[in-house]
């Protein structure tokens, strides 16, 4: 369906976000007719360029992106709508009027997309609402990290809240717009086999996995200030926790999902002091392989003399204090330079009250969540291995996987997210009190971890991790969920 005609202007225009991800998007938006012909994109940065050469920065992009659906007929017609104008944003005396004319003169929607430092994110709002931009019209869509901890959090929130209304800002984390993730709620929500087995009567615990093979890919400034908790567990982990173990929201609307979101921040037990020893570990990866490639170590990646304490690996045992979730654990692993990029959600149900089939089977229903690759749902059930020779018992998946299901091409998580900005529907967005929730969980283990000192444990790239987050597991009787 084709949303109405809108502009949108990209700051941090010319970096690796907008090219990766972004101009990719509108582009797709664009070949699948939602876009009308009457919008603009206008990219801004720092460096002086003109449209054409933006246009051609944009095409490159673009088509790499792309794969087999590059169509260089429909770009020829999609790039009309890109222009480019340079703006310092720091800058009082930058080029406003400029960017101003650019924008259409009818009451669109205008997209303020900060795919900048967040150091910017005050500096830009104040700016825009100097030149008159900040209409009512007009949204601002804020990438990830908000801040650095909560005060910085507060501080973002703050200043561009002056600017602009709550209902105008739009904090992104592109899991949720992911098609696996917003799948998780259809699941849960729309079928009744689920929802009654969805408690601590029945569930033993709760696994979520976010692996990835890459290493730093030159984001070593961004990354080495931030490791592991801050960069996917304060956002990402997080939210693929809540949309778990959240209550059925009343309706789909923006408030009721991200109010329910919210409660379950609001519930998960602070981990502090010494606890953090016993609930979470910290890992950086060694020199290894990835595949059969020798690879650095997470150290060497950064200039040389460096030495650093960041986490590329994180895991925790985290636990949601309410009623539903009383003493269910939430194991939550993610980590940089791991076998292979796989994210999944384990939901592990209780064995049967009496072992009928024996002792030592793994009498165990799991249903897998897999977000990606090989976006799929599995549900391991019990059967009895065919044979005479006695009553043995296998536990094989009820495999439902997107790809043999559906041919259609799926959307970018941008995608689906830029469109929603563009609509003004925030309920795939988060909420400034869900951010700050976060912050404030994430901000007590970080001083946890600060005061317990210690580096963290070395893992080989390309292994599961450090050892201590297998034993973690072992410890309580359980272990991670390492099934293709
Ligand atoms: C980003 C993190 O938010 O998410 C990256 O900053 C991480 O470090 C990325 O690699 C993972 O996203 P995806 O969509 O590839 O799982």
């Amino acid at each position: 369906i084709p949303v109405d005609p809108f502009d949108i202007v990209i700051f941090g225009g010319t970096g690796d976000l907008s090219r990766r991800k972004l101009l990719p998007a509108l582009y797709h938006r664009w070949l699948d007719g939602q876009i009308p012909e009457s919008s603009r994109i206008v990219g801004t940065a720092r460096s002086e360029m003109t449209t054409k050469e933006y246009r051609e920065m944009a095409r490159e992009a673009c088509e790499t992106a792309s794969g087999k659906s590059w169509d260089a007929k429909a770009w020829k017609v999609f790039e009309k709508l890109v222009e480019y104008v340079a703006i310092d944003a720091t800058n009082p005396d930058a080029d406003w009027p400029t960017l101003k004319s650019k924008l259409s003169a009818n009451d669109h929607p205008c997209v303020f997309y900060l795919a900048t430092s967040p150091r910017l994110y005050v500096d830009i709002s104040e700016a825009l609402g100097r030149a008159g931009l900040a209409t009512p019209n007009a949204r601002v869509v804020l990438e990830k990290p908000i801040g650095t901890d909560l005060d910085s959090a507060r501080e973002i929130n703050d200043g561009v809240g002056a600017v602009f209304a709550e209902r105008q800002v739009f904090r992104i984390d592109h899991y949720l717009g992911k098609e696996t993730v917003q799948n998780l709620m259809v699941l849960r929500f729309a079928n009744m086999l689920f929802e009654p087995l969805w408690s601590r009567n029945y569930i033993d615990h709760v696994q979520i996995t976010v692996a990835e093979d890459l290493g730093l890919e030159g984001r070593a400034d961004y990354y080495d200030k931030s490791g592991a908790l801050r960069d996917m567990v304060q956002n990402h982990m997080l939210q693929l926790l809540c949309l778990t173990a959240m209550e059925p929201p009343n309706h789909l609307d923006d408030d009721d999902v991200r109010t329910e979101k919210i409660k379950v921040l609001n519930a998960l037990t602070p981990i502090t002091g010494d606890d953090a020893k016993r609930l979470t570990v910290r890992g950086q990866y060694k020199a290894g392989v990835r595949g059969d490639e020798p690879v650095k170590g997470y150290v060497d990646e950064l200039s040389s003399d460096t030495e650093s304490t960041t986490e590329t690996f994180v895991a925790i045992k985290a636990a949601v204090d309410n009623w539903r979730w009383a003493g269910v654990p939430f194991y939550l692993r993610t980590g940089k330079r791991l076998p292979y990029r796989h994210s999944d959600i384990v939901i592990q149900f209780k064995p049967t009250p009496h072992p009928l089939f024996g002792e030592g089977n793994d009498a165990v229903n799991r249903l897998v969540i897999r977000l990606q690759p090989d976006e799929g749902v599995r549900l391991y059930v019990q059967i009895k291995e065919p044979g005479p020779g006695g009553l043995r018992v296998k536990s094989l998946p009820l495999n439902l996987s997107y790809a043999e299901s559906f041919t259609v091409r799926y959307p970018d998580a941008y995608e689906r997210l830029l469109m929603d900005v563009v609509r003004g529907n925030l309920s795939l967005f988060m909420r400034r009190d869900e951010v700050e929730a976060a912050w404030t969980w994430v901000d007590g283990l970080i001083e946890a971890w600060d005061r317990g000192g210690g580096a963290p444990e070395l893992y080989a790239a390309g292994s599961n991790g450090p050892l201590a987050a297998a034993m973690m597991m072992d410890r309580d009787g359980r272990a991670w969920f390492e099934g293709k």
